[in-house]
């Protein structure tokens, strides 16, 4: 019946919460990627990857466009469901897209959608002291949350742009104060995007839950970067903390093995990788 018990005593059981707070406590960087299908699913799961979020980032690099605010609570169960399909050990993340969390009520019939028909075991959405409350909603209904500050990228209309955030010491205080509170609100994990690495290392040490970067610096408990930026697959111009894992690599295993193990050996990110 409780076949996750079965798991247990298996070299690589599945990754949940709990793994991953263990993993923060052991100082044992936790390698995360995104996915959006059942096969890529399959190979960042091989190469060894503890968390695949199915992010909104879909938006833009299956649909083609420019921004992640087109993507709908259909789209995110869709890709979910065949991502889930995929996965044997890593921990499954869903993005909760543009407007889908508006209201505590909303918020939770949207989370369930995820998690039963997209078979996710965690939602992920944007936001600082205007979420805590849907924070605590999503808790009390023991729905797994992940916290996603710094830039927010379903804000890119009102910032005018995506930008790096928490420059300024103060910014970056409030930061921290909003991370706390989510945290307390029942965030089960943090994830920050595009800040200063000072920042990242004072948010991760102030929290007990794990913070997750992308252009967050090397200080943070894990990395999680969009897989067809690691498979160098995006076109044009990319982030500054994006490296392309494929260059010199003979398959998309081998790159996807790279950017993990790097991820583990603490090697990446590099200086050229970070803000200031
Ligand atoms: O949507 C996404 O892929 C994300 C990552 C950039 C973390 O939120």
């Amino acid at each position: 019946m409780y076949t996750q018990l079965e798991q247990r005593g298996k070299p690589e059981p599945p990754v949940n919460v709990s793994t991953l707070h263990k993993m923060k406590d052991k100082d044992e960087p936790i390698a995360c990627i995104t996915a959006y299908d059942a096969s890529y699913a399959a190979l960042v799961d091989a190469a060894g990857a503890d968390l695949v979020l199915v992010g909104d980032s879909l938006g833009m690099v299956i649909q083609g466009h420019d921004t992640t605010v087109p993507v709908t609570v259909d789209d995110i169960v869709y890709h979910c469901r065949t991502v889930a399909r995929g996965l044997r050990r890593a921990f499954l993340v869903a993005d909760m897209p543009f407007m889908s969390y508006t209201e505590p009520g909303l918020a939770l019939d949207n989370s369930v959608r995820l998690m039963q028909e997209g078979g996710a075991m965690m939602v992920k959405l944007e936001g600082g002291d205007d979420q805590v409350e849907i924070v605590e909603h999503l808790a009390r209904h023991d729905i797994p949350v992940c916290a996603h500050l710094g830039l927010k990228p379903q804000s890119v209309h009102k910032i005018g742009g995506f930008k790096v955030q928490g420059r300024d010491p103060d910014k970056a205080k409030e930061m921290l104060a909003s991370a706390k509170r989510l945290q307390d609100a029942g965030a089960d994990i943090v994830l920050l995007e595009c800040v200063p690495n000072e920042a990242g290392r004072l948010i991760t040490e102030s929290l007990e839950v794990p913070v997750i970067g992308i252009g967050a610096g090397p200080d943070v408990d894990g990395q999680i970067l969009v897989l067809y930026d690691i498979l160098d697959i995006t076109q044009g111009r990319t982030p500054k903390f994006v490296k392309n894992y494929q260059a010199g690599c003979d398959s998309p295993l081998a790159a996807l093995q790279s950017y993990i193990r790097e991820v583990k050996e603490g090697t990446y990110p590099e200086p050229e990788h970070c803000f200031s």
